[in-house]
């Protein structure tokens, strides 16, 4: 019998293999995995994992089995690095958890749904079964999409059955490290433990999720408007909006472009001041990403410029849009009516009774999990992959001069 390496054999552990390679683009550290606390799930993945089957054995053993769906197989083509952490790892508590990730491109054959993500890879995989689903895998936006895959008639027309974005309208809804504001009610019941416990991993210093005393915390902020940016000029020149409102009210601009923050950017955040610059670095539908959630998170209102209909992703009254602003001066004369009128400003907080920040969203890799054992589901195929992603509406908007 062949002898495959499985490197790991839970949704979690993949999680943490893509947001680890995430986090060390995006803050350029590396991630420690969770220690032996090995969490069962009572299916037979984990035992398999451990007793170092082969792909091929674990996928005819549960082929049999009565009372339980057998497993799906989900690759990683063309991953940035081979090899999945292979340390144990943390649940999000899927209700389904019965699928495999490999990295292991040799495996294509026997896997139901193979995951290309087209910011990153290199090449793509030609040969395909009639059953296996092809997924456009997005993590950032379409600025980023290599025109060179765009433009190739063989991957943009009738290649991709799946699409799994931050866009609400694909087939998986991904909002992974970027995080969500969900209803208290949708989390009752639910164990949080582990997120949170892996959230501390991933964020390490950041994470203050015990504020007792909201109230004081939002009376004790005494600085006005905070920008933590690392690149400095944009397309949509959202720099050139903050350097307007900086003529009205103090602006503190801390990363690469200008000074970096004297002590931990987030700590300062959550203390120090009332408000935001949410500016996405490109103006895309449903683009939306940290940038919002952590402002959230900290207890600043975040001050948003992009180019999703933000009141899909937080609740109202949580957040201000640049866009419901004829000029920066409209916009910092109300940020001074705020400052001045404690009530005012307190009541951007008023969401947070019913709402929790969850900074690491991984209910996409569920869902995707879930699609991939619904045998009822349609075959399916996006007839042009470009239109789809980047054309007509899903065009992002790269004029801003009509906006300052
Ligand atoms: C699965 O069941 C079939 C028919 O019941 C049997 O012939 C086969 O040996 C079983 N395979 C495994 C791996 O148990
Ligand atoms: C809470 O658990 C339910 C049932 O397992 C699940 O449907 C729901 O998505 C979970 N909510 C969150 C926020 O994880
Ligand atoms: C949060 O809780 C931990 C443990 O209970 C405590 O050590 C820490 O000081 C608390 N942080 C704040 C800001 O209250
Ligand atoms: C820092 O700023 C420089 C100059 O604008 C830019 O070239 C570089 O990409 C920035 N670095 C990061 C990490 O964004
Ligand atoms: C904000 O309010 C504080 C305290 O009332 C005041 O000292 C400060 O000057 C105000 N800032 C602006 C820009 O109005
Ligand atoms: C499978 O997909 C169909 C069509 O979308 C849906 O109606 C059904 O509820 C799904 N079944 C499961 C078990 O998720
Ligand atoms: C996936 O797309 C291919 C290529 O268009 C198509 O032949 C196949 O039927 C699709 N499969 C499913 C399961 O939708
Ligand atoms: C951007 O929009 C402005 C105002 O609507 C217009 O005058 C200008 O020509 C546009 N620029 C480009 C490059 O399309």
């Amino acid at each position: 019998m062949r002898k495959t390496a499985v490197f790991q054999l839970n949704i979690a552990t993949f999680v943490i293999f893509v947001s680890g390679c995430l986090l060390m683009l995006i803050f350029r550290q590396t991630v420690k995995p969770e220690t032996a606390d090995t969490i069962s799930h009572g299916d037979d993945s984990q035992k398999a994992l451990t007793e170092h089957m082969s792909v091929n054995d674990i996928l005819t053993s549960t082929k049999n089995s009565t009372n339980k769906p057998p497993l799906k197989l989900i690759l990683l083509w063309n991953a940035m690095s081979p090899e999945l952490s292979d340390n144990p790892f943390i649940t999000f508590n899927c209700p389904i958890t019965t699928c495999l990730f490999t990295a292991d491109m040799s495996l294509i054959h026997l896997s139901d749904v193979v995951l290309l993500r087209i910011d990153v890879l290199e090449d793509m995989p030609l040969n395909r079964l009639p059953h296996q689903r092809f997924v456009f895998l997005h993590i950032e936006s379409p600025i980023s999409t290599k025109l060179s895959i765009m433009d190739n008639p063989r991957f943009r027309y009738n290649y991709f059955n799946w699409t799994m974005t931050y866009r609400r309208d694909s087939d998986i809804f991904l909002r992974d490290y970027y995080g969500s504001v969900l209803p208290h009610d949708s989390m009752k019941g639910n164990d949080t433990s582990q997120r949170k416990k892996f959230e501390k991993e991933l964020i390490g210093k950041e994470v203050m999720d015990n504020d007792t005393d909201l109230a004081a915390i939002i009376r004790g902020k005494n600085k006005m408007v905070a920008w933590f940016v690392s690149h400095c000029s944009t397309l949509i020149r959202r720099e050139e909006y903050a350097r307007q409102l900086g003529q009205y009210v103090p602006v503190d601009i801390f990363g690469n472009c200008t000074k970096e923050c004297p002590t931990d950017c987030y700590q300062m955040l959550r203390t120090d001041y009332k408000f935001y610059l949410a500016f996405e670095n490109s103006w895309c539908p449903d683009y939306v990403t940290e940038k919002f959630i952590r402002p959230l998170f900290y207890h600043a209102v975040p001050i948003v410029l992009g180019g999703a209909d933000y009141s899909h992703f937080a609740p109202p009254h949580s957040y201000i849009n640049v866009r419901d602003f004829g000029s920066p001066k409209e916009l910092a004369d109300y940020l001074i009516l705020l400052n001045n009128t404690e009530t005012l400003y307190a009541s951007y907080f008023d969401w947070k009774k019913d709402y929790e920040v969850v900074r690491t969203d991984m209910s996409g890799w569920c869902d995707l999990c879930q699609l991939a054992h619904n045998d009822s589901l349609p075959v399916k195929v996006y007839p042009d992959i470009k239109q789809w992603w980047m054309l007509g509406e899903a065009a992002c908007e790269y004029n801003s001069t009509k906006h300052f």
